[in-house]
Formats: structure tokens, sequence, C-alpha cells
């Protein structure tokens, strides 16, 4: 009879274990900030389905502002929607990097928060449309029916990142990794306050108010890593942010400002479109920022990071679109891009 060799039979201790190994048995905590902000992720838990859906009349709302409201959560969902399976990806390099506890459970926060703002954005969609998905949706109106072309674009869009961003995890330290998850966070923060203090009705109000306190937890975590890391980042490391951030403007401005077209295939009419869904939306008390205070939120957000990253003289990308002067970064590909929402 033979079968593997058991080595606890002739020797008193097992060999190490090879590294990265997913599991750490160490829970080591130095950063206290981060344990701050894994218990308010605790306190702060809601419920999606718990909302006051109740008091939610659908058909009070014409078709075409069902249409054009459902269109921006749609948007949102292209973001909201994946942001699930990316920050899973990054809890899984946090375990195999033997990471801080605290760190691993911010980052278990994290997927979770997002899992509940896709849920919203699904609850939100079937309630306007009457339908679980806006590519399924057979549109009412005019408008309708250009919304779901664009929605159709952006989810083809949204489509291209998910194997280059795969492929980026492994590649880039947390350290870099962070800024570009900041900047999302940054920006997201700041619009669904903003959306929470002007939406009239209640089921949407709430929402915004709970995801954009999600997303300043969020932020706070990304802030946190960057303290602790970014004394000792590498150089090349610094290069690489400068790039990413360049990156995450050009892949956030879709729903925190306007897709810039040089980065995303859309059709020419595609930002008319949305200009007008926004406009209806707006019409029906869906406070949705206008393109003025679009650009003002995104260029805070940007001289935010801005003020991040000069602490530790990395460069900042040239943002030319909102007034920034930095770095110029010539060519960014969507299989080459980290950031999330
Ligand atoms: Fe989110
Ligand atoms: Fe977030």
């Amino acid at each position: 009879m033979s079968g593997p060799t058991k080595l606890a039979l002739t020797q008193d201790l097992p060999p190490p274990t090879e590294q990265p190994n997913v599991y750490p048995l160490s829970w080591h905590n130095k950063t206290a900030k981060l344990e701050e902000v894994w218990d308010a992720s605790v306190r702060e838990q809601w419920d999606p389905k718990a909302l006051p859906w109740d008091t939610f009349d659908v058909e009070s709302y014409t078709w075409e502002e069902r249409e054009a409201i459902a269109y921006w959560w749609t948007i949102l969902s292209v973001f909201d929607a994946s942001a699930p399976p990316v920050f899973a990806e990054a809890l899984i390099k946090t375990y195999e990097v033997h990471e801080e506890d605290a760190v691993r459970r911010c980052f278990f926060s994290v997927t979770r928060d997002e899992q509940n703002h896709e849920q919203m954005c699904g609850l939100a969609i079937t309630k306007l449309l009457g339908s679980p998905s806006p590519l399924e949706h057979e549109p009412k109106t005019e408008l309708g029916r250009k919304a779901k072309r664009n929605a159709q674009w952006l989810y083809y869009n949204g489509g291209r990142y998910w194997n280059g961003y795969k492929k980026a995890v492994p590649k880039y330290s947390l350290a870099v990794l962070f800024s570009s998850f900041l900047m999302g966070e940054i920006a997201a923060a700041t619009i669904f306050h903003q959306m929470a203090a002007g939406c009239t009705e209640p089921v949407f109000k709430e929402a915004f108010r709970n995801i954009g306190r999600d997303e300043g937890r969020h932020m706070a975590i990304c802030m946190a890593v960057m303290e602790r890391d970014y004394p000792k980042l590498a150089k090349e490391d610094a290069a690489i942010i400068t790039k990413q951030i360049r990156a995450g403007y050009l892949f956030l401005s879709a729903v925190l400002f306007e897709p810039p077209e040089e980065f995303w295939d859309i059709p020419a009419d595609f930002i008319e479109v949305q200009r007008k869904c926004e406009a209806v939306a707006r019409g029906a008390g869906f406070h949705i920022p206008d393109y003025e205070a679009k650009k003002e939120n995104w260029k805070k957000a940007m001289l935010n990071l801005k003020g991040v990253l000069d602490k530790y003289d990395i460069p900042f990308p040239a943002i030319p679109e909102v007034g920034i002067s930095g770095q110029e970064i010539l060519q960014v590909d969507m299989d080459e891009i980290i950031p999330v929402f």
C-alpha cells in the first residue's frame, strides 16, 4: 500500500507555507482610523428594500419622466453593477498580501456597500420601467427610445474594462490601487449628497443620503491607507498613479460629468440625449446637478486629490477639461484602467 508521503510522520513541524498564501492567520492592527471606519460601516448598514417604497407612486410620473429618471439610474449601474466584483477582487488581494485585519474588513465593507448600491439601481429601474433591465425595456416614448440606445452604448463601453482590471490588480500595489479608487469616492460622496438634498421623492432622497454616507466612508478608507503607504512609495509607482488619475478622470466623467468622446466610444448625439434626459428628470423633481454644477464638483474632487498627491510629490496629470494644469498624459486605453466608483 502506498499513498502520499505523510510529512507529519517524519518531522516534528510542517515545512513553511509558500507565500503569498491567500490566508494570513494573523490579525495585525496598526491603522486606528480604519477600525473607526469599520465600526461606522457596521452602525450605518442599510437595506435598499426597507426604504419607503410604499410612498413611491410611479404612476404619478409620465412615461417620459420615468424613462429619463431610469436612464440616470442606468448610467449609475454601469459603474455600480461592476463595483461588487471589482471590490471583491481587491478584497482577495488584501488577503493575499496579508494586509492588516482592519484593511481586510474595510474592503469587505466596501464590497457590501457597493452591492447595496447595485441593488438600489435595480429596484429603482425595475419600478420605473416595469422591466428588470433597461436593455430589455420596450421604450414608450421617443426620448425613451434614444435613452435605450445610449444605455446600450454605455453597457458596451463599460464591458471593455473588466479584463483590464483583472490584469491590473495583481500587477499593482495596494497604494496604486487606492489612489485610483479615491477619486471616484471623493466625487461620488459629493454628488450623492447634492442629490439627496435636491430630490423630492422620499425613497430616492433617502437612498442618496445612505449612498453618500457610504461613499464618504470609502473615501476615508482610501485616505487612511494612502497616508500609511505614500511616505514609502516607490518612484515607478508614482508615475503609474499619475497616469491612473487621468484614466480615472476619463472613465468616471461618464457618470460624474459627461463622457469624453476621445475615450468613450459613443454616437454623435449621445451627450445631447443624455442632457435631454437629465433635463426631463430634473423637471420631475429628480435632482441631477446641471452641467456647471457637475463641472464644479468634478474640479473640486480633482483639486482635493491633487492636494493629497502634492504632499507626497506625486505629479498630477493635466485635466484641461476642468481647468487643471499638470503633467500631460497622452494615451489612455480602456483596457489598462483601474478606477472604480
Ligand atoms: Fe457606490
Ligand atoms: Fe464607493
